[in-house]
């Protein structure tokens, strides 16, 4: 039997040592290094489908200017929020990591974006369930691939060999940390076999010019489980977030070597799958009849769509001696700078108060063009006063209480104006050009003054 060798791995980039470190020497990351087995058969690299499979060939270098540019043709992919996420369809040969807390639906998603290729053979490689369970989740989809392929398998080496035979044309792993490579003795989903088994589908991408999903873990603290080094591999990592109690998930770009990160696209889980939403704007508002206190409407941007989001707050006595401060959707040191404002530049007693602050439809949002919004809501529910709901209000709070100005101004106007607003509060600094829309710009440059504009 092989003797059991093990290695010291740095979680954050990944890199090894023979013995156990305190401080990473690549990374510089303090007890990031955890202890692994690892154990390579140097010799039998017939085992291994890289090796056999694709002869290197010989590369030389070449001059930039001489590389044909390739129209860079991208699969279209059906899936609008999909598409625009990725920045306008898939790159072939590239790598795109999903992550996602568990049950948020990535399996979901990339299921139905498997059956959505109808022209297309796709491959999906299942770790984590069985073909029947894979089935069941199928038949609850709206979609129909008669080319889709299932593979419940997690070693790399078997899957390659089905690759070989198989050449699809997209690939779906699910998910990364269930993978395992027959050279490695370590437990699946450790920072070795990740690295290993990643590297192989990788390879396989590039050398085949063949589009591979991964689906991700995410751990407690909400990053992607298995080294950094992982999200520095591949061409593209989205997130995949929301609450699990709420319908609304987000998918997010958080790297993307061929297009925009800003971009995200918005889904709602259904009984038949996830389905697009188009028109975010319309959902995140909550229906309601009369005007309620603490309730206000922003006009955001994520990515380059604008959103009109509801933020509602609380603002009560506090019963215990240190008052209460939370925020759901929104930071809470800006929300804390918000309150200090208020207290100081608009003499609101804040200090004594509990405040709550909650962005509708379990959305984050960290455009600071919000802070207006937030704070009419707050102070709407301290005087116990409701807003007009045909408001909205755009700003970024500075702190002397100085009302900024925003960018993409005119975009954020317009959805309003759409969307049924009749005012828009919005800085003095931002300059829009007069009589362009019907709807009635407030313009304001300090917060007090917009309290008494607002509140009276
Ligand atoms: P899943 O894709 O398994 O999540 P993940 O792979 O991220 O762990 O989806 C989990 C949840 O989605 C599950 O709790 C049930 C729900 N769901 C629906 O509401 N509608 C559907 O059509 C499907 C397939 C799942
Ligand atoms: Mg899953």
């Amino acid at each position: 039997m092989a003797k059991v060798s093990t290695s010291f791995f740095c979680k954050n980039c990944g890199a090894s040592s023979a013995k156990w470190v305190g401080k990473c020497s690549s990374c510089g990351e303090w007890n990031t290094y955890v202890e692994e087995v690892i154990q390579k058969e140097k010799t039998d690299y017939k085992k291994t489908w890289k090796k056999e499979s694709h002869s290197l060939s010989v590369l030389k270098p070449v001059l930039l200017k001489e590389v044909e540019q390739g129209s860079e043709e991208r699969y279209p992919v059906k899936d609008i929020e999909l598409s625009r996420v990725l920045g306008g369809g898939i790159v072939p040969g590239s790598v795109i990591l999903i992550g996602g807390e568990p049950g948020i639906g990535k399996s979901t998603l990339m299921l139905q974006i498997a059956l959505q290729f109808t022209d297309k053979k796709v491959l999906y490689i299942s770790g984590e369930e069985s073909d029947t369970q894979i089935k069941m989740r199928a038949e609850r989809l709206p979609f129909r691939n008669d080319q889709c392929y299932l593979f419940t398998e997690v070693s790399t080496q078997k899957i390659g060999k089905a690759l070989q035979e198989l050449q699809p044309d997209i690939v779906v792993v699910d998910s990364i940390q269930t993978l395992q490579s027959e050279l490695i003795d370590s437990t699946p989903g450790s920072i070795s076999q990740i690295k290993e088994t990643a590297g192989d589908l990788i390879r396989f991408a590039k050398e085949t010019g063949t589009p591979v999903f991964l689906i991700g873990h995410i751990t407690k603290d909400g990053t992607l489980a298995g080294p950094k080094l992982l999200e520095h591999m591949v061409d593209t990592v989205l997130q995949f977030e929301g609450d699990r109690h709420h319908v609304y998930r987000i998918l997010r770009t958080t790297k993307n070597r061929f297009g925009s990160t800003s971009e995200i696209g918005i889904y709602e889980m259904q009984g038949s799958g996830l389905r697009e939403v188009s028109n975010p704007s319309e959902i995140l508002i909550s229906q309601r009849d009369e005007a309620l206190s603490g309730v206000a409407i922003s006009a955001t941007i994520e990515g380059m769509r604008p959103l009109l989001i509801e933020t509602q707050a609380l603002v009560s006595t506090a019963v215990y001696g240190t008052p209460q401060r939370n925020s759901n959707g929104y930071d809470t040191k800006r929300l804390n700078m918000l309150l200090a404002i208020l207290e100081k530049k608009c003499g609101l007693r804040m200090g004594m108060q509990d405040v709550f602050v909650n962005i509708a439809g379990g959305l984050r949002v960290e455009d600071p063009g919000i802070d207006l919004g937030v704070v009419a809501a707050i102070v709407s529910s301290y005087h116990n006063v409701s807003v007009d709901s045909k408001i909205a209000f755009i700003g970024e709070v500075g702190l002397s209480g100085e009302i900024r100005a925003v960018s993409r101004i005119e975009q954020r106007i317009s959805e309003a104006e759409k969307l049924g607003f009749t005012s828009i509060y919005l800085s003095k600094f931002n300059k829009i050009p007069k009589g362009k829309s019907s709807i009635n710009i407030v313009e304001v440059s300090k917060l007090e003054d917009f309290l008494n504009y607002l509140f009276g």
